[in-house]
């Protein structure tokens, strides 16, 4: 037994020698990285809170679905050399807002807004910056609500304040923003202009359409909580009741 411990030291032995502040950096990034991805599920169990609430006392979900990631090393050191920033665990956290990253999928444009509203009005959420790409789309036809927000997470000897970017969007937003992205990614498209015209008048004709999904939803909804019957309530109501 000792003998096989003496073997691997020796091999580690053998290793070229790491240079201390390397392996200083490679173990801070680690630490940062799982920070970041605890101030995501702090946001991610806030909006699955909201969505929760919402959905008994409107009998719909307002949040289709979450998804969420953490940005690629390589993402960050490319970030990183073009804002000519150093490639430190200090910079990341400086500068960059998107390492941690949720997008929000809802069904209609109101539940874009009710959602974002919501979270900011939540006195540990601080907001950073705003971009409402919905009320003024980019040129391409992008269109989505991004959040920057800052919460502080609990760790076992610190509260650290953790950047979050959450972007907000309805399902025909996403599915537009989905293919954009890979027009972006496809070097060898034939005709790149013709598809990005193409695409932005397929933004416009998914923003229209989005509208007008809201316009019906609001007509099904229309006499919504106020106007039903106690009647019509307790027959919705799902729980056992001993009456
Ligand atoms: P980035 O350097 O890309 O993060 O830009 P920024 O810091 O100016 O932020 P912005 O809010 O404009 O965009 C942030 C993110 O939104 C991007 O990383 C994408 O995920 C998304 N996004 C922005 N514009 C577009 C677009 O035109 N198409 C698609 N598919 N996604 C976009
Ligand atoms: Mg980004």
């Amino acid at each position: 037994m000792e003998r096989e411990t003496h073997t691997s030291f020796t091999e580690q032995e053998s290793l070229p020698e790491i240079p201390q502040h390397f392996a200083s950096q490679a173990f801070q990034f680690q630490e940062l990285m799982m920070m970041y991805n605890c101030a995501i599920r702090e946001v991610r169990t806030k909006l699955e809170v909201l969505n929760d609430e919402l959905s008994i006392r409107h009998k719909r979900n307002p949040i289709k679905h979450i998804t969420s990631r953490i940005k690629r090393p390589l993402s960050i050191i490319q970030k990183l050399k073009r804002y000519e920033a150093p490639f430190t665990v200090e910079a990341v956290e400086e500068n960059l807002n998107d390492v941690a990253g949720i997008r929000v999928i809802c069904s209609f444009i109101d539940d874009i807004y009710a959602i974002a509203d919501m979270l900011l009005q939540q006195d540990d959420i601080r907001l950073i910056r705003k971009k409402d790409y919905i009320q003024s789309p980019k040129p391409n036809g992008y269109r989505s609500l991004h959040l920057i927000l800052e919460i502080p997470v609990f760790f076992s000897e610190q509260k650290k304040n953790m950047r979050v970017e959450v972007q907000i969007r309805t399902i025909a937003m996403d599915f537009w923003a989905s293919v954009d992205h890979q027009l972006k990614y496809k070097q060898d498209v034939e005709n790149p202009e013709m598809v990005s015209a193409e695409l932005k008048e397929c933004a416009d004709i998914i923003a229209q359409t989005d509208a007008r999904m809201l316009a019906i939803k609001n007509q099904i909804y229309s006499n919504d909580s106020f106007h039903r019957s106690l009647q019509d309530k307790l027959e919705k109501l799902e729980l056992p009741l001993n009456l």
